[in-house]
């Protein structure tokens, strides 16, 4: 038997405004499978928008206050003493329209949902104290999003390992702006694997973004004055991510541009099907 103490780990302030704090409590692997918990305080008027837990299964054990749940046409307002069981792929939003702060445990089986928890800036308060929250009361968890999604976007491939791209973080998320400097003259005079790099780069972000929560659709080009100036990403509160963007997320770290010979061994149609997205992420082109 373990005895965990809630609050004497990490509160973790999900990147979006008035968003829940949360502090995982369990992460580990049981038996055949994964199990996690994570305590969470919703603020007052806060919410945790509409989002499904991956491929986990959730209980929500409400502890204190509040809370209103809502899945489809359904939704309903449970206090301390149910037990709210979520299937599968099944689509919630938690919501606090009280003025007291909301705690629930929420345990998950897989542990896939746990680790966009972990993935959300670390806090000092902790969650029992996280009354109000957002953008304007956290500037430096914000600061430190954008800290993350660069760091990731700047994995992107580039021409000559050049990474001629600039970020640069605004109020409501990041400015990509091309580093001409970068440019290679002789091998791309007219900039475009200068401009491929920098998509590149930009995909990442969208990425990065998207695994924390956060939504991601670019704004290109947004100032016909200065054409340096390639995308604006505007990072606000978005769905939670699915097992696929995580998959995607995590695989920034692990790609790497492979320079041996290939082998002539044909690739299952499966697989390449699964490659051959549409433009915009859609479902795969014939
Ligand atoms: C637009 C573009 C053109 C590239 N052209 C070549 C190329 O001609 N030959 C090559 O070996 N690698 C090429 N690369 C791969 C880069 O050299 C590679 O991304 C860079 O060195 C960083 O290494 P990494 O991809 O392993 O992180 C290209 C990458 C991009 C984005």
């Amino acid at each position: 038997m373990r005895v965990l103490p809630i609050g004497a780990g990490t509160v973790r302030q999900a990147p979006f405004p008035d968003g829940p704090a949360a502090e995982v409590l369990v992460d580990e692997q049981v038996g055949g499978g994964q199990l996690a918990a994570a305590h969470v305080t919703i603020p007052p008027g806060g919410a945790m928008p509409d989002h499904a837990h991956g491929e986990s299964t959730a209980l929500v054990v409400p502890l204190s206050g509040e809370l209103l749940i809502a899945s489809g046409q359904h939704q309903e307002q449970v206090t301390q003493g149910v037990v709210v069981l979520l299937d599968h792929g099944e689509r919630v939003r938690l919501a606090n329209e009280t003025n007291e702060p909301v705690t629930l445990l929420a345990v998950f089986a897989s542990a896939g949902f746990v680790r966009a928890l972990s993935s959300w800036p670390a806090t000092t308060t902790t969650a029992a104290s996280t009354g109000t929250s957002g953008r304007g009361g956290d500037g430096a968890a914000w600061a430190e999003v954008h800290r993350q999604v660069v760091e990731q976007a700047t994995h992107a491939p580039s021409v000559h390992n050049t990474q001629p791209w600039r970020f640069a973080s605004y109020a409501e998320g990041l400015d990509l702006y091309a580093d001409s400097a970068r440019q290679l003259p002789v091998l791309d005079p007219r900039g475009r694997q200068l401009h491929l790099s920098c998509g590149a780069a930009l995909l990442h972000a969208q990425v990065a973004a998207r695994a924390r929560g956060l939504t991601a659709e670019p704004q290109l080009l947004p100032d016909p004055a200065d054409p340096a100036h390639f995308a604006r990403l505007r990072l606000t509160s978005g769905k939670a991510p699915s097992e696929r963007e995580f998959a995607l997320a995590d695989a920034i770290a692990l790609r790497h541009t492979y320079r041996d010979a290939f082998s002539t061994e044909r690739l299952p149609d499966a697989l390449l099907g699964g490659w051959c997205l549409s433009p915009r992420g859609g479902p795969p082109l014939s």
